[in-house]
C-alpha cells in the first residue's frame, strides 16, 4: 500500500488535499468523534452535560452568547496558539517538487492550511472558519477578520469581559462556522471558495490527480464523500485514504491505517526510496 501511495504521489500531476478533523490531532488538536470523543476533549462539558451539538448550536449561542463565545472563544484561541505539524510541509514539498496545481478542501475551521504556508485563495473552507465573524442576526452580508481576545472561565466554560460585537447594528457577533441546524450562517466566502475550487477541477480535467485524504471521519462525512466523488467519477484520479481507524476505502484506491503525520511521513520516506 506504502509504494503504491508513493507511486501516485510521485505521478500525480495535480494534488487535491481533502482534509477533516483528524489531520489537526497530530499537532495537539482534539476531534471530536461523538459524545465520548467530545467530552474526553473538553472534560467541562461533561459536568455540565452538554454535547457539541448543543455548544455548536445557533439558537442556544443566541440565547446564551457567553456560553457560545465560551465554547469559539476557547477554539479560537487554541487553534491561534497551536503550530500545525510537519505533515503540512511534507505535502506541501511534494506540491512544489510536482509543480503542479493543487486545492485544499477541508471541514477544519482552524486555518492550519493557510498558517502551514498554503495560499489562501486554494482553501475550501466547507464548514467556514473561526478566524472570520458574522452579525447573529444576521443584519447584513459582511463578514470581517476575527481579531478578538477571548478570556474563557475553565470551570463554567463562559467568556469573561467584553463579547464581540457587530459594527452596524450592535449586537453579539458569532464565528462564520456553520453550526447545526444553522439558518444564519452567512455562505459566500465559503461560495467563493467553491467556485475557485470547480475552476480548478474544470482547469486540470484529464489530467493525473491524486486525491490525498486525511483524517476524515464518517460521522459528518462531507469530506469523506467528496474525496469518493472524485475518486470514482473524475477520470485519472485517485484517493489516498490516511486514516488510523476509519481507513477503507476499496482499490484501486489506497488505503494507510495511520495517524496523518505517520502516514504522509512514511509514503515520503518510501518516494525517496522509489526516487533513487
Ligand atoms: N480543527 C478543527 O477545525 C476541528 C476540530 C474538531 C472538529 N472539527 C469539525 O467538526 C466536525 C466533527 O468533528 P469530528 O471529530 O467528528 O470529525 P471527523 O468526522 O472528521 O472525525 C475525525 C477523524 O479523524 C480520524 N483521526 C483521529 N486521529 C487521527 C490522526 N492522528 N491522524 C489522522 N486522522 C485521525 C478519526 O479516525 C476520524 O475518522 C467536522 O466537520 C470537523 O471538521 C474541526
Ligand atoms: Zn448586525
Amino acid at each position: 500500500m506504502l509504494n503504491r501511495a508513493a507511486k501516485l504521489v510521485k505521478e500525480a500531476e495535480v494534488f487535491v488535499i481533502t482534509a477533516g478533523a483528524g489531520m489537526g490531532v497530530d499537532s495537539g488538536l482534539p476531534d471530536f468523534r461523538g459524545v465520548e470523543g467530545f467530552w474526553n476533549a473538553y472534560p467541562a462539558y461533561r459536568r455540565i452535560g452538554v454535547s457539541f451539538e448543543e455548544c455548536a448550536n445557533p439558537e442556544q449561542f443566541a440565547r446564551d452568547p457567553r456560553f457560545g463565545w465560551g465554547f469559539y472563544g476557547q477554539r479560537t484561541n487554541l487553534y491561534r496558539e497551536t503550530t500545525p505539524h510537519a505533515g503540512f510541509h511534507v505535502i506541501r514539498k511534494w506540491i512544489n517538487e510536482s509543480g503542479g496545481d493543487y486545492f485544499i478542501v477541508t471541514s477544519n475551521v482552524d486555518g492550519h492550511f493557510q498558517k502551514a504556508g498554503f495560499a489562501e485563495e486554494r482553501v475550501l473552507e466547507v464548514h467556514g472558519s473561526i478566524h472570520w465573524l458574522q452579525c447573529q442576526t444576521p443584519c447584513e452580508e459582511r463578514i470581517w477578520p476575527n481579531r478578538e481576545i477571548f478570556d474563557i472561565d475553565e470551570l463554567s466554560m463562559l467568556v469573561k469581559g467584553e463579547l464581540p460585537r457587530c459594527r452596524s447594528c450592535g449586537r453579539v457577533s458569532r464565528p462564520n462556522i456553520l453550526m447545526f441546524g444553522d439558518w444564519k450562517w452567512l455562505p459566500d466566502r465559503t461560495r467563493r471558495q467553491e467556485e475557485l475550487f470547480d475552476l480548478f477541477m474544470r482547469r486540470n480535467s484529464g489530467r493525473r490527480i491524486a486525491v490525498i485524504e486525511l483524517g476524515a471521519g464518517t460521522s459528518i462525512p462531507t469530506v469523506r464523500r467528496l474525496s469518493e466523488r472524485i475518486g470514482w467519477g473524475v477520470e485519472n484520479a485517485h484517493v489516498i485514504r490516511i486514516n488510523p481507524r476509519e481507513p477503507e476505502i476499496m482499490e484501486p484506491h489506497v488505503s494507510i491505517q495511520a495517524g496523518a503525520l505517520e502516514g504522509l511521513e512514511r509514503i515520503d520516506i518510501e518516494l525517496g526510496s522509489i526516487r533513487s
